[in-house]
């Protein structure tokens, strides 16, 4: 990996390209993206943040930077401190699929998120033929938890979807053999 990769605050000057990201053929035939308007999205950027020291926020998001261009953004949302979990979702540009770079982008993401020391449980969901997310949930030691039957509306099709979840000792065990 290029040590030029990292994760960036998303802002508002993002919109663009994240639109972009949305639009390809991937993401919308795997994802359960709701139409959007430009105007929506910016009000999406302006309304996260990705400081985690701000003790009201519930939504936050980072971009993915490679050699000085946005490929990718990872999310985090619906935080409950009271509760000690939040959900995190992901994305790429295509150009940049199947190169290890979603792994490492949502690794760092949940680096950061488990610095939370009330953080019990990440959990993600996705569609059962988005095979790309689910490598990427297993690979960071994310559990099947269950299935919700043709609960995902995607380009007109109806499909089950996956929910997966990360409790904070087992990413500490994975952590622990990832140092080793
Ligand atoms: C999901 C996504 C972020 C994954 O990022 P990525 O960089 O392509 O994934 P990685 O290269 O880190 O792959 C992770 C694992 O999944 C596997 N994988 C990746 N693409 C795959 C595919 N098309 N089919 C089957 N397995 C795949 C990889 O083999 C890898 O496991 P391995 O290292 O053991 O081989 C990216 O594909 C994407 O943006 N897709 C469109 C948007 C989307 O679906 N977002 C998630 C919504 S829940």
């Amino acid at each position: 990996m290029t040590p030029d990769f990292r994760l960036v605050p998303a802002l508002p000057e993002h919109v663009d390209v994240w639109m972009a990201m949305r639009d390809e053929p991937v993401s919308r035939a795997l994802m359960p993206l709701e139409p959007a308007t430009r105007e929506s999205l910016l009000e999406r950027l302006r309304s996260s943040t990705s400081d985690l020291s701000d003790p009201k926020a519930t939504s936050f998001r980072w971009m993915v930077e490679l050699d000085g261009r946005i490929i990718g953004t990872v999310a985090a949302r619906e935080l409950s401190r009271f509760q000690g979990r939040v959900e995190i979702g992901y994305m790429l540009s295509s150009a940049y699929h199947g190169r290890g770079i979603g792994t490492r982008a949502v690794a760092r993401v949940l680096e950061r998120l488990f610095e939370w020391p009330f953080l019990h449980r990440v959990w993600l969901t996705t569609a059962a033929d988005n095979l790309a997310s689910q490598g990427v949930a297993r690979k960071l030691g994310f559990k099947l938890e269950g299935v919700m039957r043709e609960h995902y509306l995607i380009d007109g099709k109806r499909k089950d979807q996956q929910v997966w979840g990360l409790l904070r000792s087992e990413w500490e065990q994975a952590s622990s053999r990832r140092v080793m």
